[in-house]
């Protein structure tokens, strides 16, 4: 008999709050967009789109390519790499639609596993990163390993911890970074530090597998935080990038999103397409079609385009002015320790440096629901509770 599965870290969060009655609960747990009343927010952008789909006489339900939908593949192609991307321009770049970011890692683990040059690469995560990774990689059958990314002490980068880990590991092994808006942490790499990270993964011959889940998000500018991405394609690496489209185009559930992948020569493509639809024809068959089909609109259109821009702006700004209310609410509380990294890290996450026992006091007396790594998505937080949190965590410290 095989023993029961662990819950889920982060989606366990979500059941535990729907269940507590008190009236002060606050989920801080998945990473989902609220507004200031507390309400998931469907773009506004994202409701034209679907008028218009609505509107269109041929609308059908049929089958869609294994690859996905152009509108859809293309838009997500030029909004990662840019209109002027060498990939793009030489023929070096394959993308195919995929259950969102989870459904692209795990496709992306899947051909590594077999296709994998050395055989027993492992893959390397960031200590610490989305729960999620560790589960999707393992039960791909790789190898997980981790390097380090932040200082528990300071809550900043720990970049040389990183490129000493980076430099140690033997040649040739699969690293997974983080685009931009690093989750849980909300830590990112400078450009110039992005720049150390190349050299190194270029002198160890290592192979980057780019999550990119908060294009849009981390500094409300999709070109700032394409960059890292951007930076390793123009210096030549072959590489892979998953991508969603959940958070900046609010689809949470219908579950959009894809996988890039960069060659170093146009000649390996048809392999590589062909090996990738093989794969994704065995797991999901063809691609869905619903969220495709908005985020293919909204991408394609350029009066939607901007506006999703605009969209894109509101969120990150509200995001950005919750963090602000933390900061100086814990500040007027006088709570112990440093906070400012409240401000300083960025996307829909804050790493708060609370302890497990803290975590578990605040979701125990005080109806708060974060993860167990101490993690708050600031996306939760509005002028109606941020008062209440602040001063639970306050509560929590002095303990
Ligand atoms: C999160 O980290 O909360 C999100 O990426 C949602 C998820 O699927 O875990």
């Amino acid at each position: 008999m095989f023993p029961q599965a662990p819950p889920d870290g982060i989606l366990k969060l979500s059941v535990l709050s729907r269940a507590d009655t008190d009236s002060n609960k606050v989920d801080l747990g998945v990473g989902a967009y609220r507004d200031d009343n507390g309400k998931p927010w469907v773009l506004p952008v994202v409701a034209k789109a679907e008028q218009r789909l609505q509107n269109d006489p041929n609308a059908n339900h049929e089958y869609m390519g294994v690859g996905g939908l152009p509108s859809l593949t293309g838009g997500a192609q030029t909004l990662i790499f840019g209109s002027d991307s060498p990939a793009i321009h030489e023929g070096r770049l394959y993308t195919l639609q995929t259950i969102s970011g989870t459904g692209a890692n795990m496709l992306g683990a899947v051909f590594l596993k077999e296709f994998k040059v050395p055989a027993d690469a492992a893959i390397y995560i960031s200590k610490p990163t989305w729960g999620n990774h560790r589960s999707i990689f393992e039960t791909a059958g790789h190898k997980v390993r981790e390097y380090r990314y932040c200082n528990y002490q300071t809550l900043t980068l720990d970049i040389n911890g990183m490129l000493e880990d980076l430099r140690a590991a033997p040649p040739g092994q699969i690293i997974v970074l983080h685009a931009c808006a690093h989750n849980p942490t909300g830590i990112d790499p400078t450009e110039e530090q992005w720049s150390k990270i190349a050299d190194v993964m270029a002198e160890r011959g290592h192979f980057p597998f780019f999550d990119c889940a908060y294009q849009g998000f981390a500094t409300g500018d999709v070109d700032r935080d394409a960059l890292a991405i951007r930076m390793f394609v123009s210096r030549g690496f072959e590489l892979f990038v998953a991508e969603s489209f959940a958070k900046n185009m609010g689809l949470y559930g219908e579950r959009t999103g894809c996988l890039h992948v960069v060659t170093k020569d146009s000649s390996l493509l048809p392999a590589v397409s062909s090996q990738l639809n093989r794969l994704s024809r065995a797991t999901i068959s063809t691609a869905s079609a619903y969220g495709a089909k908005i985020a293919g609109t909204v991408l394609q259109d350029k009066a939607l385009y901007s506006e999703w821009l605009a969209n894109m702006q509101t969120m990150s700004d509200r995001i950005k002015s919750m963090r602000e209310a933390l900061r100086s609410k814990l500040t007027e509380l006088g709570t112990p320790g440093d906070w400012s990294h409240v401000t300083s890290q960025i996307g829909m996450f804050s790493f708060t440096g609370l302890s497990l026992d803290q975590v578990e006091t605040l979701r125990n007396k005080y109806h708060m629901y974060l993860t167990d790594d101490g993690r708050i998505s600031v996306a939760a937080l509005n002028s109606n509770n941020v008062e209440y949190v602040a001063k639970a965590i306050d509560a929590v410290v002095r303990a």
